[in-house]
């Protein structure tokens, strides 16, 4: 018994924040940003975590033709979670009113839509569970320091959401895959906040609170550990690259992407890429991708798909799938967030405010 994606939905953030929105916080330009990263604007959240994955959630839900009360476990992907408990996958169970479900968070970093791909495919074709949806969601410019420009060009908020059920079709659902971490290497990208880690205080300390990242380390990693890992996905698949449909993977930055890929052989045309518009946006990658591919028709009933990541941990992960018969949404939803009161500006003013004193005693020269 294969486990399928039925349903997909996502949620970009009304606001983006361009890269000339950018040059006006930090020392940087288009030409800078849009030739390292292939990035030209990113969705800025002006509301919450869980707010954005109800909306993913609700498409996918009218994708598949599913109610809520269909669930039986919701499993969401983050490293931004809107509170630690309850985790935010109850939030989404009771705003859905999935009162069937069961419902956990999952931290793989950046890998987490593919982590959680595997975990769930797995209960699915296991007998565990029958119906369940996975969001990969991100608030990352919550934990972004909006003075310092290695950091901050790259991130932005959004989510994604799939339904994964069972199939009776035959040849369909999980065909090979490849998890790993490398623990010792997890100092390369942290955010070290978000925690229990430290004393008690009224204080919040800037250094503790921005994400960090060795960008030259992470880059290397990223292209051999997405190149590596597909690799030992197909061999379990007993598939090569060339059987490959299409490549949907974490949008880290276009160069990794092309990088990656080319090492694998897959071609241009087979890799889908949606950086441009909406940044790297670690668990919402895939999932936002992956819907992006599907409206613009670029998955084919009984495609071989392969969904491939790396991020903090470090952790990494790739799933080769073969989707099933369907490629339409069943019905559409109308859910959206509210809309913003003010601009984009004014969502990013406390954070640059809360780094002010931060980068005037570090005399940050990126900052302007
Ligand atoms: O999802 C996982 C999360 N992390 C990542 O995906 C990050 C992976 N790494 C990367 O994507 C790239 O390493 C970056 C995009 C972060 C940086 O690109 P790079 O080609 O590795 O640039 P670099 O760090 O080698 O910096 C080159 C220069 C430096 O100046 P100097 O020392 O040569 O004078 C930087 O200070 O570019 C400077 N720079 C910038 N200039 C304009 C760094 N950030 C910027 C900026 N605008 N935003």
């Amino acid at each position: 018994m294969g486990a399928v994606i039925t349903g997909w939905g996502k949620c970009r953030p009304p606001l983006s924040l361009t890269n000339a929105d950018l040059a006006t916080l930090v020392d940087t330009d288009d030409e800078w940003i849009s030739e390292r990263t292939g990035i030209s604007e990113r969705g800025i959240c002006h509301v919450e975590t869980t707010d954005m994955a109800e909306v993913a959630a609700h498409h996918a839900l009218a994708a598949a033709g599913l109610s809520a009360t269909d669930l039986d476990l919701i499993v969401m992907a983050t490293v931004t979670p809107e509170i630690s408990c309850p985790s935010n996958a109850c939030v989404l169970q009771e705003r859905l009113g999935a009162v069937n479900a069961g419902a956990f968070d999952l931290n793989a970093a950046c890998s987490g839509f593919v982590y959680g791909f595997a975990s769930a495919t797995s209960m699915v074709a296991s007998g565990v569970a029958r119906r369940i949806l996975l969001v990969g969601v991100e608030k990352l410019h919550f934990v972004l320091d909006y003075r310092d420009r290695n950091t901050c060009v790259i991130f932005g908020d959004g989510a994604g959401a799939v339904i994964i059920e069972h199939s009776d079709e035959p040849d369909v659902g999980v065909l090979g895959v490849d998890l790993g971490a490398d623990g010792p290497a997890g100092s390369t990208m942290v955010i070290p906040t978000l925690g229990t880690r430290g004393e008690l205080s009224t204080f919040r300390d800037p250094s503790m609170h921005r994400l960090h990242f060795e960008g030259q380390a992470v880059y290397k990693i990223a292209v051999k550990g997405m190149t590596d890992s597909v690799t030992r996905a197909l061999g379990r698949a007993s598939l090569t690259a060339d059987d490959i449909d299409l490549v949907v993977p974490h949008q880290a930055n276009l160069r990794i992407i092309k990088a990656a890929t080319s090492r694998l052989g897959v071609p241009e045309s087979k890799v889908m890429v949606n950086i441009e518009t909406h940044g790297n946006t670690s668990a919402a990658s895939i999932p936002m991708a992956l819907c992006d591919a599907l409206d613009q028709g670029r998955v084919a009933p009984n495609d071989t798909i392969a969904i491939t990541a790396f991020g903090g941990g470090v952790t990494w992960g790739s799933v080769i799938f073969r989707w099933g018969d369907r490629v339409a949404r069943l019905q559409t939803s109308d859910a959206t967030l509210p809309a913003p009161t003010g601009d984009v500006f004014d969502v990013l003013a406390a954070n640059r405010e809360f780094y002010s004193s931060y980068h005037e005693e570090n005399s940050d020269s990126s900052d302007v």
